[in-house]
């Protein structure tokens, strides 16, 4: 059955992306509606669907939309996703404005799709990071319990949106003529503030906003979010959350200790066969240049623990704009 379908934040990295998914897919998509700011209303899009032209979001009307795939920013989702839910649309939300509201479910496509059921209007896409981790960390939970997890994110710029990629690309122009300094340091960007550093040749082990006890709001999203998704409010997660200069492709190195020891010939099996992830051996260990591009999370460098023993250590690499993004965002909307 076709629904009618509405991008919110349809000129960003990731609505961009939300509406190539939905072609790739052929979503029965009808009435596309596509919407973001004032700056780009009136601009028309090519689509499958016809030529659209870009609604201003805060005139726009919500009414007859059945599902609308919001990635606006936080603030833009608090205060229209409840307006849109309330004129009849079930609103697919990629911000973390409702993620850990009891209401909202938070599902990650073929990890945790039963939890959507619960949905009264809105329901959350998870952080990047997190998703990009619950691909292996999910089907290993479903057999022996996550009981604890550290894990390390390298970020790309994308996560930061259309500006994240161009102060990258900006950076890397300038810099990148420029030896020198590069070898000596002191060097800064004069023309962006958007990271507290230069990310080009360089790596911020922050990423995020510090919050409580000297952790950023990036890394609580890791720690609150992994508990609820996989329903398991005492499991110990240590996050550390690093912006590294990648374009396309969120990876993530963890340590996972389960209910009970788990041999490494079951954790590859259990991954091997896992939805949505590929196992790739040491021969060819996976970049998020490989995962750019591609709707699968890449999973390699399996190995076993080797101070406490029983747990597994890898490393999974993702789209942070496709899984970690606009594609789990267009999976919700077919589960809906
Ligand atoms: P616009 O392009 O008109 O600014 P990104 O995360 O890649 O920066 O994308 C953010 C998305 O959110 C863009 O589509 C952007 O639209 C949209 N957006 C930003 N601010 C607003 C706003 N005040 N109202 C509606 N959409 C907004």
């Amino acid at each position: 059955m076709s629904k009618r379908t509405a991008i919110v934040g349809a000129t960003g990295a990731v609505g961009t992306t939300m509406l190539s998914i939905l072609e790739e897919r052929d979503f029965p998509a009808s009435d596309l509606r596509l919407m973001a700011s004032s700056r780009s209303a009136g601009r028309v899009i090519p689509t499958k669907w016809g030529d659209i032209t870009i609604e201003d979001l805060a005139t726009a009307d919500p009414a007859g939309i059945d599902v609308a795939l919001f990635s606006a920013g936080g603030s833009r989702s608090a205060e229209y996703a409840p307006k849109f839910a309330a004129a009849g649309a079930v609103v697919v939300d990629n911000s973390s404005a409702f993620r850990m509201d009891d209401a909202v479910p938070l599902v990650v496509a073929e990890v945790n799709d039963a939890a959507i059921k619960s949905h009264q209007g809105i329901v959350a896409n998870p952080n990047c990071t997190t998703m990009v981790v619950m691909m292996a960390a999910g089907p290993l939970h479903r057999a022996a319990g996550l009981r604890a997890m550290a894990a390390t994110s390298y970020q790309s710029v994308s996560g930061s949106g259309q500006t994240g990629m161009d102060v990258l690309t900006h950076e890397i122009d300038v810099l990148g003529k420029d030896r020198e300094a590069l070898a000596t340091g002191g060097w800064s960007d004069p023309i962006s503030d958007l990271y507290s550093r230069p990310i080009g040749f360089n790596v911020l082990a922050h990423a995020g906003g510090f919050t409580e006890q000297g952790y950023t709001d990036e890394e609580w999203k890791l720690v609150n979010e992994t508990r609820k998704i996989l329903d398991v409010q005492d499991a110990k997660v240590e996050p550390f959350c690093v912006r590294v200069p990648v374009m396309v492709g969120h990876g993530i190195a963890a340590t996972m200790f389960f209910d009970r020891p788990v041999a490494i010939a079951e954790a590859k099996e259990i991954l091997a066969d896992a939805p949505g992830a590929q196992l790739w051996d040491d021969s060819k260990v996976p970049t998020p240049l490989d995962s750019a591009g591609i709707d699968d999370v890449l999973i390699g460098r399996v190995r076993p623990t080797v101070g406490e023993e029983g747990g597994i250590s890898l490393w999974a690499v993702g789209d942070n704009l496709r899984k970690g993004a606009a594609l789990n965002a267009v999976q919700l909307a077919e589960l809906l």
